[in-house]
């Protein structure tokens, strides 16, 4: 009697054939790019723990704006290193503060290049954390107001979308009403709502000068052992008014972007965070890895999870390759 099986192979067999019937495919589209802006002059200083990541002064940002629209990016994310930190994160919010006057340089330069502005307050505050402190605690209303004025001095600059990263609760309710009391009722909101208390923001603390000075985040970001909870979150910012949704980090939460996207009719952002970048680079540059093939590997899954959009800072490497492999 003969063997009766399915022949999966079928459908391998020609690269052509391969191409056809896959699933998921990448494109520049689905990328935004981080940058981190600092307030000295003449500045292009690589972060170590993360090669191939700028420190950019404001007079070397336009090239690496350039560069990146160039490859069909459609959209950056700002960090800022301001000169000036205080208890109260004043340059988070000021006209003149250096995501303010990045994002009025790269508008006028760039005007079709989507400017996120990350909104947050622990790159500005002398303590590191994302609100304000009092007895050692991170307050979460009293934080609200400067959250909502940070996002609107931002839209005022011209920043695009909003995208707050700050974890307290009701700040996408907060900004929402306040961008609307300011006449930026057509600014989108992309929430880091589901934001996990993860050892993989390492480096960026290093690139941002963001650590904490003391204590952790994990009153505000969640713990890594929740799935239902990111749903709750998820829900929640919804609710006060949210246009896009982030879950971070991306890689050892595939799960969680599954699940929210199946969740939610509104677009998901994996974040593929910097520990992720750099665990990367690090096993490539000992040539354990072979980099090309991990990357798109890696942000293949992410899509494939579920995710319609990817923050990486491989993005501009990703796009060089598959854009050379359909060639
Ligand atoms: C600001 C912020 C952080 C990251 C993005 N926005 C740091 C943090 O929460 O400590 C991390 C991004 C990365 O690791 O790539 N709150």
């Amino acid at each position: 009697m003969e063997l009766e099986f399915k022949r999966h192979r079928r459908l391998r067999k020609h690269a052509t054939l391969r191409n056809m019937v896959r699933e998921t495919q990448l494109q520049p589209s689905d990328f935004i790019y981080p940058i981190f802006i600092t307030e000295e002059q003449d500045k292009k200083t690589e972060v170590s723990s993360m090669p191939g990541v700028f420190q950019l002064s404001l007079d070397r940002l336009n090239e690496e704006v350039e560069e990146v629209e160039s490859l069909g990016i459609p959209a950056i994310i700002l960090f800022g290193l301001p000169h000036h930190k205080d208890e109260t994160g004043s340059e988070a919010y000021a006209s003149q503060g250096i995501i303010q006057r990045a994002t009025r340089q790269i508008k006028q330069a760039f005007p079709d290049m989507m400017v996120i502005a990350d909104t947050c307050l622990c790159e500005f505050t002398d303590h590191g954390h994302c609100g304000l402190i009092h007895e050692g605690d991170v307050l979460n209303d009293e934080s609200l107001e400067l959250l909502a004025q940070t996002a609107v001095s931002q839209a005022e600059a011209g920043a695009d979308i909003i995208a707050p990263s700050n974890m307290m609760d009701g700040f996408v309710a907060a900004i929402r009403q306040g961008l609307n009391q300011a006449g930026y009722t057509h600014i989108p909101i992309m929430s880091y709502a589901v934001k996990y208390a993860s050892a993989f923001y390492g480096p960026f603390r290093d690139a941002a000068n963001s650590a904490p000075a003391f204590g952790d985040r994990k009153t505000y970001q969640m713990d890594p052992a929740n799935r239902r909870e990111a749903l709750r979150e998820a829900q929640s910012d919804i609710e006060e008014g949210a246009d896009f949704l982030i879950v971070k980090p991306a890689l050892s939460y595939l799960d969680i972007v599954r699940d929210v996207s199946n969740q939610t009719t509104i677009p998901v952002v994996a974040y593929n965070v910097s520990g992720e970048y750099a665990m990367v680079k690090a096993a490539a540059q000992n040539g354990w890895i072979n980099e090309e093939a991990v990357v798109l590997e890696k942000l293949t899954s992410m899509k494939r999870a579920g995710a319609d959009l990817i923050l990486t800072y491989f993005a501009k490497d990703a796009v060089r390759w598959i854009t050379k492999e359909t060639k």
